[in-house]
């Protein structure tokens, strides 16, 4: 398992792809996101232009970035490529280009997250069943756990029943798994009123405890080898032993309703830790509109909506990240629950957010300095440079077959230079998987930037045709 590259309780101002990149694998046991797709279409126009970086935000248009992606995409996970094109003929470029944002970015999420790690996926309707075939293509559809619907709402009659369609009211948070051996602790839910009414029939007089009367006969006395004996006047194979009986019987906890029926036992409800939770959550109320917890940013998860999830999928002591952090409301959870967490948000509001929001529900814990706020990229610590990065030369040209991995023309060893396919400057390390050799003119144009950049320019140039638009060729 890697040892995290950050600081507990880190809120980052940036693209989190970059800052994802630059993040140790396998260092986090938790992460919930909640990425925008509500908006009709075009929450990918300043998520991708963003991801692109300041410095070339101009030159870029979404489908550049696009073909970039598709490129990385169709070369290291065809299968990855596949679901995204489909999702492209199916509902259209701006669908394909939201799942191409999110799939650069789960693939990073797939690799910081620990081998016992769980991921939560929270979206609505509107593209759920294709993040869904996204989470299957990445973590493995035998890794899917749940998928919970959150009633986010109560019923409203905005118009839409005008529309002649139900009214939406709930989200999907997708559950998924890095194995199969990942953290859980059940959380419990109380007994709806009905259940109660049905089973916890009867009620004690003297303490007004409501309890239920379980068989004391099976299963399994005669099987368990128990041999026949009496209690209070009835011989059965009872299900304990003598001695547990008369245990029991001494602590009021096998009653006989009158003299010679069959003892039972007196399951009190309040003993009971409920009914283990569902995957249907109606239950935890959307945010009122004057709840205290309420901060004024427009997509605020509650507080218990979190709670859940931290509680369900992480210790305490475990590593919380939410890479769409928006005001940060899985922090503030995992903070109150113990968890040492991580946050990212492009928006710098975020981060203020965050910090006053700590402080009123966390008080003076949270004097300054105790929250790290970070605008850098983390550096990894967790992949050694053997050798220097140069050095790599003659096998990169070898597995290259000697072409230059931006236009693909052949050229003679010399007129290569090694680059950094991530720039170090945004989080690349030396590593031989990082390393690819470029003739000077794509080495030129790429700057010290990231190779999505390159290759939509190539495309742009006619330097590249779309289909061989590629990234990284080799792991
Ligand atoms: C739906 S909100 C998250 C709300 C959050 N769960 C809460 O309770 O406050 C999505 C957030 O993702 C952020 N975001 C969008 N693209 C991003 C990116 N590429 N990197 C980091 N944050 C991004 C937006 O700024 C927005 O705050
Ligand atoms: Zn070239």
């Amino acid at each position: 398992m890697g040892e995290p590259n950050f600081a507990d309780k880190t809120l980052w101002t940036g693209d989190n792809l970059d800052i994802l990149r630059g993040m140790n694998s396998e260092c986090v046991d938790l992460i919930y996101l909640d990425p925008p797709f509500n908006s009709n279409r075009t929450y990918e126009a300043p998520v991708g232009s963003r991801a692109a970086g300041a410095a070339f935000k101009d030159a870029w248009t979404l489908s550049d970035l696009d073909v970039a992606w598709m490129g990385l995409i169709a070369d290291e996970h065809p299968a990855l490529y596949s679901v995204i094109e489909s999702a492209g003929l199916a509902h259209g470029k701006s669908m394909q280009s939201y799942l191409c944002m999110m799939a650069i970015r789960l693939l990073e999420m797939y690799r910081v997250l620990k081998e016992t790690g769980s991921i939560y996926l929270h979206c609505d309707p509107t593209a759920s069943h294709y993040l869904k075939a996204l989470l299957d293509t990445i973590f493995g559809s035998d890794c899917f756990r749940s998928e919970i619907i959150w009633k986010r709402s109560s019923a409203h009659s905005d118009g839409r029943q005008g529309r002649k369609q139900h009214g939406r009211i709930h989200d999907s948070i997708l559950f998924y798994t890095k194995s199969d051996r990942w953290t859980w602790n059940t959380v419990y839910t109380p007994y709806d009123s009905d259940y109660v009414e049905r089973f916890y029939r009867h009620t004690e007089p003297e303490t007004g405890r409501r309890y239920r009367l379980g068989d004391l006969t099976g299963p399994g006395g005669a099987a368990k080898g128990n041999p026949e004996y009496e209690v209070l006047g009835v011989t059965r194979h009872w299900r304990y032993s003598e001695e547990r009986m008369a245990e029991l019987i001494d602590m009021g906890r096998i009653i006989q309703s009158r003299p010679g029926s069959v003892p039972a036992y007196k399951r009190y409800l309040d003993e009971m830790p409920g009914v283990p939770l569902q995957d249907i959550w109606i239950d935890v109320r959307p945010i009122a509109a004057h709840a205290k917890e309420r901060i004024g940013f427009p997509t605020q998860k509650p507080v218990a909506l979190l709670e859940r999830i931290i509680t369900s999928s992480s210790d305490p002591g475990d590593l919380i990240l939410d890479p769409f952090c928006g005001c940060a409301t899985a922090c503030v959870s995992a903070e109150s629950l113990g968890r040492r967490w991580a946050g990212i948000d492009l928006s710098s509001k975020a981060a203020d957010l965050v910090n006053i929001r700590l402080q009123e529900t966390m008080g003076d814990l949270f004097h300054h300095g105790y929250v790290t706020a970070r605008t850098d990229i983390p550096k990894r610590t967790d992949i050694e440079a053997p050798v220097h990065y140069r050095k790599n030369a003659h096998v990169l040209f070898g597995q290259q077959e000697g072409r230059c991995n931006g236009c693909r023309t052949e050229f003679p060893f010399r007129m290569f230079d090694v680059d950094h396919v991530i720039p170090v400057s945004r989080g690349g390390t030396d590593h031989p998987s990082n390393l690819q050799l470029l003739c000077a003119h794509c080495n030129r144009t790429k700057g010290n930037r990231p190779q999505e950049y390159l290759i939509a320019r190539l495309v742009e140039q006619g330097l590249l045709s779309h289909t061989h638009a590629s990234i990284q060729p080799f792991a």
